[in-house]
C-alpha cells in the first residue's frame, strides 16, 4: 500500500526520517553508546574489504571515506562482478563486508563465497533478514528500514549509509582513536534535517521539470560526496533514461568539461566545507563555457558561491561528517521528479528487477 503516495519510491523516500531513526534505535543506546554486536572486533583486524553492487556499491564507497578518516584504517571498496573473479589475495586479518538491501544479490553472494574462509569475518548488510547473505554472513546487520517496493533503492541506501557511519565509530573507539566532536551523538539530528530536505521537495520538482528536457546530465561531488555523485547519475539515469555521469569534481578537466554545453546541466553536491572552494572553481569553469549549474549546498555555501548559478538548493546545514546521508535526498528527489516529469514508470523502470539473482 502506497500510504497516499502516488508511487511506492515517493513512499520510501519520505519514510526515511522513521527508517533511520529505527536503525540508531537498534545500534545506538539512550546515551549514545554504540550497541553494534560484540563480535564486531576491529582489534585483530588490519584492513576492511566492502564489496556491493549498484546502490550498495556507492553507499560502501562513502563507508571507505569513514573508516579512513576516523578510524584510520585501510579500505578496499569493489563492485561483486570485478572482485569475484578477480580472486584477489586475501589476508586473514580482513573483515569483508557485504551490503544489499536484498541479500540475494548473485555477484555479492558470490563475492562472499570467495572470503568465506579466507577473512577473519563475514559481515552481511542486509534489509532482508532471511535471505542468502545473511544466512551466509557471521554477523548480520539488519538496516531496518522496513519493505523497499520500489526497484530503485532509496532508504536501504541511507539506512546503509547509517549503519557504516556507526561501524566506523566503533572502529576508532576500539582502536583505541578519539571519536569527532559530536559523534555519535549528532547522527540523532538526522532525522529531523531529513525532514527539512523534505520540504524543499516543490523547489527540487521545479528544477527537475527543467532536467527532463536534457538528453545529459553531469553530477560532481568531491570527497565524501563523490560517491553520491555516482548515486544521484544513477538514480536518474534508471528512473527517467536521461543519460547521467557523476565525476569526481577535480576529474572534470580530465575530459568531461568538453562535454559542457548549455545544454548539458551539471548538478554540484557541495556543502561548504574544507573543500568546497575547489568544488566552486570546478562550477565556475562550467560555467565559463556556457554549462548550466544546478548548485546543492547549504546556506553558507549559496551565500560565497556567487552569482551565475543557474539553480541553488539551499540545504539544511549539517554536520560535515554526515552530510552524504543528508544529500542523498536531493538527489533521490531531483531523480524521481524528472521521472514523474517525463512520465516513465517510476517503480518498476524497464529492464531493471529488484533483486538481481543472476549474474
Ligand atoms: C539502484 C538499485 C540497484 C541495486 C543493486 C544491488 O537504485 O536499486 O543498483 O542497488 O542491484 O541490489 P542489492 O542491494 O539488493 O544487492
Amino acid at each position: 500500500d502506497k500510504d497516499g503516495h502516488k508511487h511506492f519510491m515517493a513512499k520510501e523516500i519520505a519514510e526515511q526520517p522513521m527508517a533511520i531513526d529505527r536503525t540508531l534505535h537498534a545500534y545506538l543506546s539512550e546515551t549514545d553508546d554504540i550497541t553494534l554486536p560484540d563480535e564486531l572486533d576491529f582489534t585483530k583486524i588490519d584492513r576492511l574489504t566492502m564489496v556491493a553492487c549498484g546502490t550498495g556499491y556507492y553507499a560502501c564507497m562513502v563507508g571507505k571515506y569513514w573508516f579512513e578518516q576516523i578510524a584510520k584504517m585501510p579500505v578496499e571498496v569493489d563492485v561483486a562482478s570485478e572482485f569475484r573473479y578477480r580472486e584477489p589475495p586475501v589476508s586473514d586479518r580482513t573483515l569483508a563486508l557485504f551490503a544489499s538491501q536484498s541479500g540475494e544479490t548473485a555477484d555479492t553472494l558470490a563475492a562472499l563465497r570467495y572470503m568465506t574462509g579466507k577473512a577473519d569475518q563475514i559481515v552481511g548488510l542486509v534489509n532482508v533478514s532471511e535471505s542468502s547473505i545473511a544466512r551466509e554472513s557471521d554477523v548480520v546487520l539488519p538496516l531496518y528500514a522496513g519493505p523497499e517496493i520500489s526497484v530503485a533503492s532509496t532508504k536501504a541506501f541511507t539506512c546503509q549509509l547509517t549503519i557504516l557511519l556507526i561501524m566506523a565509530l566503533q572502529a576508532a573507539q576500539q582502536r583505541g582513536i578519539a571519536l569527532p566532536e559530536g559523534l555519535p551523538s549528532d547522527l540523532r539530528a538526522i532525522p529531523g534535517l531529513i525532514h527539512q530536505t523534505l520540504m524543499l521537495e516543490d523547489e527540487i520538482t521545479a528544477t527537475s521539470r527543467e532536467l527532463a528536457t536534457a538528453r545529459d546530465i553531469i553530477f560532481l561531488g568531491r570527497g565524501h560526496l563523490y560517491p553520491l555523485a555516482l548515486e544521484g547519475a544513477l538514480k536518474l539515469k534508471e528512473l527517467s533514461y536521461i543519460h547521467a555521469e557523476g565525476y569526481a569534481s577535480g576529474e572534470l578537466k580530465h575530459g568531461p568539461i568538453a562535454l559542457i554545453e548549455d545544454t548539458v546541466p551539471v548538478v554540484v553536491l557541495a556543502p561548504r566545507d574544507v573543500l568546497f572552494e575547489k568544488t566552486i572553481s570546478n562550477m565556475q569553469e562550467v560555467m565559463a563555457r556556457g554549462g548550466r549549474v544546478v548548485l546543492i549546498t547549504d546556506a553558507e555555501g549559496a551565500r560565497i558561491s556567487g552569482e551565475g548559478t543557474s539553480e541553488v538548493i539551499t540545504m539544511p546545514q549539517v554536520p560535515n561528517a554526515l552530510a552524504p546521508i543528508l544529500y542523498a535526498i536531493p538527489a533521490q528527489l531531483l531523480a524521481y521528479h524528472t521521472a514523474v516529469a517525463k512520465g516513465t514508470d517510476v517503480d518498476q523502470p524497464r529492464n531493471l528487477a529488484k533483486s538481481v539473482t543472476v549474474e
